[in-house]
């Protein structure tokens, strides 16, 4: 059995959480739209063409906000394709996803989805293959009143009022040779500051994220930070990372140390972006969106290799079935942005709907939470309030990263805490724990002590684990995994004992006691 200590106090907080910390990403990819939010004709969709039973796990997943088209869709996308009568919208070629775009489902489409799901649009221009112009366009689209011609378009297209899009990505993974819109920083960076600079003149009331590292593994890491925010710093608020972790050598340990990748990944980034303003005597503070993140590998691949035949129509692309090891790794994933909640104020899971997703349908059939959903709908759900600096005490063990490329191995942690925990002191008095317990082979006894709170009951405490750590949720086996009630809790005044079973992820929500 091993032991763990956890030390917290109310009065030392990092940080109120943001709640666009729960978004997620619909991309125009494979059947993340078509046949994933969209389907009309499936049995549950809507007069719009909108399933109803995917709207209501969107729901339950306790998703924020959400970024669209694309991902390297967007760096070919022309926005204007999607808006209009429907059948007068353009069939496209979806370059980079060798796919046929039907257009059907646009811009006004996604906005009247957000309604529906009680979610923030999060819109990326594409400024690859267009640029500022265009960029601007779009907002006028959407976010002018009327009286201009584009504004005057969006409501002969059916939309009096308009969309109001607070946050927008200046395009998106700029810096990857994968990508349609791979440049180097400098021009990137130009082009972004003068995007941003005119999108803020149509409307000033909208936040602006520029495209910053797509990983920690990208060998311009830090110097394209530095770069683009160099051009960019006066016109934006934010800056939009991605990483995708895996477990190509299938190592488990290695897969739930990744989560500290992020970490470093995140300071990292904030030290040159603070560097940056520094130089400039600014004392202004670039935030984080962390605009795609998961894991990724086993459908994962160059994409000449993803090529079907006869540029279909939404084929089924990056569908990956997640297991038990995944869903840790989320978790442990979410206790890093929590972590650092004073800097990471929004981020998107990718995907949403069946590419790289953590809810999977079947077109015309059923649609069902792979094992990633869990952790994320509890967090969403549960950690609300302030965020609260945690000292963990418990051994470690050492770990490799894999590049998720070239799957070589590409650093090391020399120092993983088997236990990573984050507190969050709720509105209300309550205190929600979260805790990874990294040790594939051993019980975990975690030994809170918990300063500053009145006296706590538990109001729930669930456990996600199982012995194979393979197991996934299927469409033969919908519910296979699904957390479980954590047992063994026992709560004293100003401490929380908890027994965590090995490999697993728990979530225990403690209430101010009647
Ligand atoms: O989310 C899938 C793809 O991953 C996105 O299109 C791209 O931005 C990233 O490389």
């Amino acid at each position: 059995m091993r032991q763990a200590r956890v030390f917290l106090d109310r009065n030392f907080t990092i940080g109120r959480i943001d709640p666009r910390l729960f978004g997620a990403f619909i991309e125009h990819l494979g059947r993340g739209v078509y046949s994933g939010i969209y389907e009309p004709g499936h049995p549950t969709a809507d007069e719009k063409g909108f399933r109803r039973d995917v709207l209501d796990l969107v729901r339950e997943l306790g998703v924020t906000i959400v970024k669209y088209p694309g991902g390297n869709f967007v760096s070919t996308y022309n926005w204007e394709d999607g808006v209009g009568p429907v059948e007068e919208r353009p069939r496209r070629l979806s370059y980079v996803w060798a796919s046929l775009e039907p257009n059907t489902f646009g811009t006004n489409e996604f906005i009247a989805w957000c309604r529906l799901a009680g979610v923030e649009p999060m819109l990326v221009v594409n400024l690859a293959t267009r640029g500022p112009q265009d960029a601007a366009n779009l907002v006028e689209y959407c976010n002018v009143p009327g009286g201009t011609t584009l504004s005057d378009l969006r409501r002969a297209h059916g939309f009096d009022k308009p969309h109001g899009v607070k946050f927008w990505c200046l395009g998106g993974e700029m810096d990857g040779v994968w990508h349609a819109g791979a440049t180097t920083a400098d021009e990137y960076g130009r082009i972004a500051a003068q995007a941003g600079k005119i999108m803020r003149w149509v409307d000033d009331s909208i936040e602006l994220a520029v495209s910053g590292s797509s990983g920690p593994y990208i060998p311009t890491l830090g110097s394209w930070d530095e770069t683009v925010l160099h051009h960019a710093l006066d016109h934006v608020e934010w800056i939009a990372l991605h990483t995708y972790l895996n477990n190509w050598k299938d190592d488990p340990p290695a897969l739930l140390a990744a989560a500290d990748l992020i970490d470093a990944f995140i300071e990292g980034v904030i030290a040159v972006a603070d560097a940056v303003a520094a130089k400039r005597r600014s004392s202004k503070r670039i935030m984080v969106s962390f605009n795609e993140w998961n894991v990724w590998y086993r459908t994962r691949r160059p994409y000449e290799h993803l090529r079907m035949p006869g540029w279909p129509v939404a084929p089924p692309l990056l569908e990956e079935v997640y297991s038990v090891e995944d869903a840790l790794m989320v978790g442990g994933v979410l206790i890093s942005f929590l972590n650092h909640a004073d800097r990471v104020r929004s981020a998107c899971l990718a995907q949403l709907v069946n590419v790289i997703a953590p809810i999977s349908t079947e077109t015309g059939g059923p649609a069902w939470r792979q094992t990633i959903f869990y952790p994320f709908a509890q967090v969403s759900r549960l950690a609300r309030g302030d965020v609260l600096r945690v000292r963990v005490e418990c051994e470690s063990y050492a770990a490799a990263c894999y590049n998720p490329y070239r799957r070589e191995t590409f650093d090391q942690l020399p120092s993983v805490a088997y236990l990573k925990a984050s507190a969050v002191a709720n509105e209300g008095g309550g205190l929600t724990l979260l805790a990874l317990n990294r040790d594939l082979d051993q019980e975990m006894t975690v030994l809170v002590s918990a300063r500053g709170f009145g006296r706590l009951a538990v109001a729930e405490a669930t456990v996600l684990t199982d012995s194979d750590l393979k197991a996934a949720n299927t469409k033969a086996a919908l519910m296979r995994v699904k957390p479980a009630r954590l047992s063994g809790v026992a709560v004293g005044a100003g401490t929380v004992r908890m027994e965590l079973p090995p490999a697993s992820w728990s979530v225990v929500h403690l209430r101010v006691a009647a």
